[in-house]
């Protein structure tokens, strides 16, 4: 490690850096990782330091065919990045010179790591949306899947967590779907601003060299070349964009699994959670545990903490790029991957999980929730509807002290109340009938729903 110092950056270093300095600046054990990104950018510039004549065709192919073989051996596993160097740039350069000479110090020309490792992460960010969003979509599925089957099950909506009025099951998992749709879409749209390249901004002032960042930026799948040098190596907002997005994912996310983990308790019943899903308590041999729900929600946390990070790394940062910016790559990779695998386990969660349809409509009958029904009857038949909001108070609070449901309510009850009551009322407390008298667009009406639920299925087939 003695002459790392002058081997990499020249003669004007006479003392290697301190090892705990070394130890304490090295990033090669995180961006590691993105050594596929790495050599695909090193091959696009290659190429394009051939083309333009930069350097010649000859050297140009040793070279490519010396990052070729880096790629195979560490696919292979039989090269191992060397700790002692400072990140993935380094090491995979290192190596190409020790198999090709010192031909292969001509990669870097017209190239700086700083353009290079923003680079990467821009190449290793449109991969993990891709597959963050075929996890979503395959969510959606598993979830259009249950309500499909529950597309005619009513349960009790919830308002402050008080039983508040009917609605169909499958309008309450078409509500997540909704969430996890945008959230697809806030991922593509950050994508347009992730799909820029920064190669050819060298350092940060561009350079001399006649490269052309059209070829680069082609070659590697990039829509639009970034043009402000500066801004290039400097940005991180793009990456914070999709942070937020995953923050917000893994926020929907914690709902559905707050809402399963109560769900699946005695008190509720609402759900069941197979085997696959759930783990047993080595004391309690009654218990059947959501984990894997209870999981999701706390992994939160680290994505938001992932968020946080990235933002108080850039925050009061100067242009143009400083090294807490190497900080970055921790969040990055820990925020994709979590909220990937929590999609993914949402998936296989939501598959596992029963819905009992018979136990959500015996609660219906529970707790007044036709309350409002009441009140709309009576609205309906010319009563201002405060007004018959509050006779409906005062019949509710009647049929606790009576301890009745409102169905068992009589005739003459309801017009010792108002003399608006006909026999008709109880048509209204009928809960399905309820569903039915629904009228507005978006609301829980069981035609709307289906037509809402075969939209869903046609665009999952499209
Ligand atoms: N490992 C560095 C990072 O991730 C690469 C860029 C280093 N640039 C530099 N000028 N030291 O940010």
């Amino acid at each position: 490690m003695a002459d790392k110092n002058s081997a990499l950056w020249g003669g004007r270093f006479q003392k290697p850096i301190a090892e705990v300095a070394h130890k304490f600046s090295s990033s090669i054990a995180l961006d590691g990782k993105l050594w596929r990104e790495d050599i695909r950018g090193s091959l696009a510039h290659a190429e394009m330091l051939g083309a333009t004549g930069i350097i010649p065709e000859e050297e140009v192919d040793v070279i490519i065919k010396g990052l070729n073989e880096i790629s195979h051996e560490i696919d292979r596993g039989e090269f191992q990045f060397d700790p002692s160097m400072e990140d993935v740039h380094l090491a995979i350069e290192q190596r190409l010179i020790q198999k090709v000479g010192s031909v292969g110090g001509k990669l870097h020309t017209g190239r700086s790591r700083n353009d290079q490792v923003a680079l990467d992460e821009r190449l290793y960010l449109k991969q993990a949306i891709a597959t963050l969003n075929e996890k979503i979509a395959d969510l959606i599925e598993a979830l259009l899947t249950k309500a499909e089957e529950h597309a005619d099950t009513v349960m009790p909506g919830y308002t402050h967590m008080q039983r508040a009025q009917p609605v169909l099951l499958s309008h309450h998992l078409l509500a997540y779907i909704r969430m996890l749709s945008r959230d697809a879409y806030r991922l593509d749209d950050a994508l347009t601003r992730v799909d820029r390249s920064p190669l050819g901004a060298a350092a940060f002032a561009g350079t001399s060299y006649p490269i052309d960042r059209e070829m680069t930026a082609k070659a590697l799948g990039f829509s639009i070349v970034m043009p402000n040098s500066i801004d290039a190596v400097s940005d991180r907002d793009h990456l914070i964009e999709v942070a937020s997005a995953c923050s917000i994912i893994m926020m929907h996310l914690s709902r559905m699994a707050e809402e399963l983990v109560i769900w699946s308790s005695t008190e509720f019943g609402f759900v069941t959670m197979s085997d696959a899903v759930t783990t047993g308590s080595s004391i309690m041999p009654q218990k059947k545990n959501p984990d894997m729900a209870e999981l999701i929600r706390g992994k939160v946390g680290r994505v938001y903490g992932s968020l946080i990070n990235l933002l108080t790394t850039m925050k009061a940062l100067p242009l143009a790029y400083n090294r807490d910016m190497q900080e970055d790559k921790q969040p990055m990779f820990d925020a994709l991957e979590t909220t990937t695998d929590s999609v993914e386990m949402m998936a296989l969660v939501i598959r596992e999980t029963t819905y009992n349809a018979e136990r959500m409509e015996d609660t219906v009958r529970a707790g007044h929730l036709m309350a409002t029904e009441i009140a709309d009857y009576l609205a309906r038949k010319g009563m201002p509807f405060r007004e018959a909001h509050h006779v409906t108070g005062k019949i509710v609070a009647y049929a606790d002290k009576k301890k009745k449901s409102l169905e068992e309510l009589t005739i003459e009850e309801y017009q010792s109340f108002s003399d608006k009551f006909k026999k008709s009322i109880y048509r209204s407390l009928d809960p399905r009938k309820s569903l039915e008298e629904k009228r507005s667009f978006g609301s829980t009406n069981p035609e709307m729903v289906r037509a809402e639920l075969e939209a869903w299925r046609k665009r999952t087939q499209d």
